[in-house]
């Protein structure tokens, strides 16, 4: 089976899913195109890992509809070019992981010697090589995540989704994950991303949707789900009269750190006026040590988004 490139990645209808009277996912609806990076940000139980359940067949939902790579979540001949790292990767211990590579491998109906060449590059790709002949049983959190990163990638999948992924890694892990889903992104794999990892989704998807209790909040480019004026950080070695008037000019509001006269808060309405408080804080004489944008990750979106849908 070839797959159609015009077709999206993942088309999401009205989904719902009642689990006896808890209704965990609510009406969810969402298109996600080929090549793109999609996140989907939420607490714990707002029914993140139940859509995923979903798209990847494990689950029925009680309404709506779901379609991968334009097919049914059931087809089996879809699957194949979808690769899938459930949330808490509960792996055969008893196995090596070579050994557990060459089965998944065969799930996916790979021929020897591709399943051969597949293992080895995958291995090196989640910095598992050398470790081909250990037992499961004897990995680490971290570790099992690796190998199930290893598994979902074994087939060069098309589309893969990922059910909190960085979960039980490390810093290092953390990072490793990010680069090899950045490389995947520049490969054009469509990656579907659940995590609690903001600054993760930040980076790598292009766009985040977030959910709670079920119910789809909001959804779009990271930097666009942001409806406040943009706030800069900026540090200058004296915040004179001349310069707190000259940046009063290009800004809606400045706010001065009454521990640190040099530290201001300004609030301006788009990253561009950025340069203005440059100009301003030269040609008041003064020297610019610092100028960042403050308060507006993905991290404040969510904490926000949440707070105003309690
Ligand atoms: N098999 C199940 N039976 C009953 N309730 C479930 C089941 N799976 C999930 N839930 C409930 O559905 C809600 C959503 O869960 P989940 O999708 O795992 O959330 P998330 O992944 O966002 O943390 C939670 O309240 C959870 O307890
Ligand atoms: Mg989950």
């Amino acid at each position: 089976m070839t797959i159609d490139t015009d077709v999206p990645a993942l088309e999401v209808r009205g989904l719902r899913k009642v689990y006896q009277q808890l209704v965990a996912v609510d009406d969810i609806s969402f298109v996600m195109q080929r090549g793109e990076a999609f996140g989907f940000l939420g607490p714990n139980g707002a029914g993140k890992s139940t859509i995923v359940k979903i798209i990847t067949g494990l689950v029925r939902p009680t309404q709506g509809t779901a379609r991968v790579l334009g097919r049914p979540v059931s087809d089996l001949e879809m699957r194949k070019h979808v690769g899938y790292l459930p949330e808490l990767p509960n792996f055969h211990r008893w196995l090596r992981a070579q050994e557990f590579l060459a089965f998944h491998g065969r799930l996916y109906g790979m021929q020897r010697q591709t399943l051969a060449k597949r293992s080895a590059e995958v291995m090196t790709q989640v910095g598992l090589a050398g470790r081909e002949q250990q037992k499961l049983g004897t990995f680490s959190k971290g570790m099992l995540q690796r190998i199930g990163l290893a598994q979902a990638l074994l087939n060069q999948p098309d589309l893969i989704i990922l059910d909190e992924p960085v979960s039980g890694l490390d810093p290092v892990g953390q990072s490793d994950m990010r680069n090899i889903l950045l490389q995947l992104k520049a490969q054009g794999t469509s990656i579907f991303l659940n995590s609690h990892q903001l600054a993760d989704v930040e980076v790598i998807c292009d766009r985040v949707a977030i959910i709670d209790k079920g119910r789809l909040l909001k959804i779009g480019p990271p930097q666009s789900l942001f409806d406040e004026p943009l706030t800069l950080e900026v540090h200058v070695d004296c915040a004179n009269a001349e310069l707190l008037r000259r940046l009063g000019a290009v800004s809606l509001a400045v706010q001065q750190d009454e521990q640190h006269p040099g530290r201001l808060l300004i609030e301006v309405q788009h990253e561009q006026q950025a340069a203005d408080i440059a100009a301003a804080v030269h040609a008041s004489g003064a020297r610019l040590y610092l100028l960042k944008p403050h308060g507006r990750t993905l991290e404040d979106l969510f904490l926000h988004t949440l707070g105003a849908s309690h």
